[in-house]
């Protein structure tokens, strides 16, 4: 299956002194097929076998026997070119796909390893806003992609359900708020309390005091504050856990920012006893100058907690808890700074594991061109956008297979598919525009057109009785040589590193891309050769290669947290 090491053992036996993994790295994918299928750059050997890179290409391929999955050799320009056997070819890759079957791709890099996700992480009695959506987002499809790897993966939550913010809240809500108001309005009504807060602070500075009061109360496990910031954290969770339910995202953990509120005083403490905190107008910071960094602030002067405090003890905990590989921190890249403090004060502490931590930064998401209903808060702007989708996407199937059945569910898992699939199509720490011209189109580079491609072959394997069999249990691999069916099951071959590429760089977008790559390779073989066709041979070989890029599609679809339809 994996014809680069393939081609490596064999070109290695042909040299001396130099050995397969090293001809293996050097070995690429040339930009056209007719310059082979792999190719080997020779002046990359040229110094240690003290031959010019033609020469050196010439010689292999005069030297090299013959080989079952190679069917010729050529050197040009510097470069050994390797052609594939094309019988051989649709051979390996059609039988490991179908025998691999779900586990297409998977791996055990990961066995014994524990990977912490800590992705989403809204706040409460704020807006889910589309930055948490890429988030989640980001984070569900590494999640997924590593658990494939055989990682042992702790998605957390990290809600920001703690800080001065909740003495504001809850001052706000003392002075103005309504029980039934807020059960009502949800976490609107707690952002109109939380605005109306800094609205009147302007002219009575004397509210941020007791705001303090009461954050230092909540801080204290003071009953009447800690009971009123649980409420206000359901409510907040409940809208949540709509958006989730609408994604299909789930975590291991929701502990959130407060839940490390009786691990903070040990953190200030060694902090203290390393000798990194500093006293600063009665505040504590440690400093970063010497990295040319903003200090990290530790407690405030009135003893409060910060999102550095908080950071640093959940790493702590977490590294004592689940002994991670890696620990990645999904957020916007405005966050930059903050990880960077932070990560660097673990490394003062002496942890040797502070280069596990990773930051997994994006862009940001422009929402301009999208018109919404209501001019309230953005959670309901982002529910309203998955919504919006979902009915669009309902219209359009209206229009093009009025007929469908389940119909609403469709709708949801392509409307809902659609969005994820635009903050997963691009390099993560490029911002993205949106526009639902293209984020819809079934045609494009979108979402909707890989579930489509995926149902109109499903469609197809239907069509031949062969949707739940097991289709090319037998066929002829001869009957795939033309460029069409070569391209697909290229495309499939390279499936695996693409999700091995995908986890080292912790970039989803190499498994949609390359979901596109496969998507657009299958629609050529389908519009270039007819599978349904009378020729019993011809037709197994064709519905057996269906039947792999089917489950290579859903495969990778699931790996991005996006659902396979049978039918659009
Ligand atoms: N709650 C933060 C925000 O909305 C994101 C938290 C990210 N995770 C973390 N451990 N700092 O910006």
């Amino acid at each position: 299956m994996d014809t680069k090491s393939m081609m490596a053992e064999w070109v290695a036996s042909a040299l001396e002194g130099v050995d397969a993994a090293a001809i293996e790295a050097m070995t690429e994918v040339p930009p056209s097929p007719d310059m082979g299928d792999l190719s080997l750059p020779c002046f990359k050997l040229s110094k240690t076998l003290r031959k010019a890179p033609q020469q050196i290409a010439e010689e292999l391929a005069k030297a090299l026997p013959s080989h079952p999955a190679f069917a010729r050799t050529t050197a040009a320009a510097g470069y050994l070119n390797v052609f594939y056997d094309k019988r051989a070819f649709a051979e390996t890759v059609l039988s490991a796909v179908l025998q691999a079957g779900e586990r297409f791709g998977a791996g055990s890099i990961g066995a014994g390893k524990t990977i912490v996700i800590d992705f989403s992480s809204p706040n409460i009695a704020k807006p889910f806003h589309v930055g948490h959506l890429r988030s989640t987002v980001i984070g569900n499809a590494l999640y997924r992609i590593h658990r494939f790897l055989g990682y042992d993966c702790v998605g957390i939550n990290h809600l920001g359900d703690w800080g001065t913010q909740f003495g504001k809240l809850i001052t706000a809500y003392k002075l103005w708020g309504d029980e039934r108001q807020v059960e009502e309005g949800g976490i609107e009504e707690l952002m109109r309390l939380y605005v109306k807060f800094h609205e009147e602070a302007e002219a009575r500075p004397e509210l941020e005091d007791e705001a303090r009061a009461w954050f230092v109360k909540l801080e204290r496990g003071d009953d009447e504050s800690l009971a009123l910031w649980r409420w206000f954290k359901e409510i907040s969770y409940k809208e949540f856990n709509r958006i989730y339910n609408l994604l299909g995202v789930a975590f291991d953990s929701d502990a959130g920012e407060s839940f490390y509120n009786d691990k903070m005083g040990a953190v200030v403490e060694e902090l203290k006893e390393k000798g990194l905190l500093e006293e600063d107008q009665g505040a504590y910071l440690v400093r970063l100058d010497a990295y040319n960094m903003a200090p990290a602030l530790i407690l405030k002067k009135d003893g409060a907690t910060l999102y550095h405090t908080r950071d640093i003890a959940a790493a702590l905990y977490r590294h004592k808890t689940y002994a991670f590989d890696k620990a990645i921190y999904v957020t916007d890249y405005a966050q930059n700074l903050h990880f960077q403090q932070w990560f660097k004060v673990i490394s003062l502490m002496g942890c040797d594991w502070a280069d596990r931590l990773i930051h997994v930064q994006f862009g940001r998401v422009n929402l301009e061109g999208v018109k919404f209903s209501t001019r309230k808060g953005n959670v309901v702007l982002l529910e309203e956008l998955l919504r919006q989708a979902i009915d669009k996407t309902r219209d359009i199937i209206d229009s093009k297979n009025p007929s469908l059945e389940n119909k609403d569910e469709v709708a949801r898992q392509v409307g809902v598919g659609a969005i994820v699939f635009n903050d997963l199509s691009n390099n993560r720490i490029k911002d993205i525009s949106f526009s639902w011209k293209d984020v819809l189109n079934f045609e494009g580079e979108s979402g909707p057109y890989v579930q489509y491609t995926y149902a109109r072959a499903r469609s197809v394997l239907r069509k031949a009785g062969v949707a739940d069999g097991a289709a090319g249990a037998g066929f002829d691999p001869s009957l795939l040589e033309n460029a069409e069916a070569q391209q697909v099951l290229k495309e499939l071959a390279t499936f695996p590193d693409k999700v091995r590429l995908a986890m080292e760089k912790l970039e989803p977008s190499v498994i949609s891309r390359h979901l596109i790559d496969i998507a657009q390779s299958f629609n050529r073989f389908y519009h270039e050769c007819p599978i349904l066709v009378e020729d019993a041979a011809l037709r197994a070989a064709r519905l057996a290669l269906v039947q792999a890029m089917c489950g290579v599609l859903r495969i990778g679809l699931g790996l991005i947290g996006l659902q396979a339809p049978e039918q659009i």
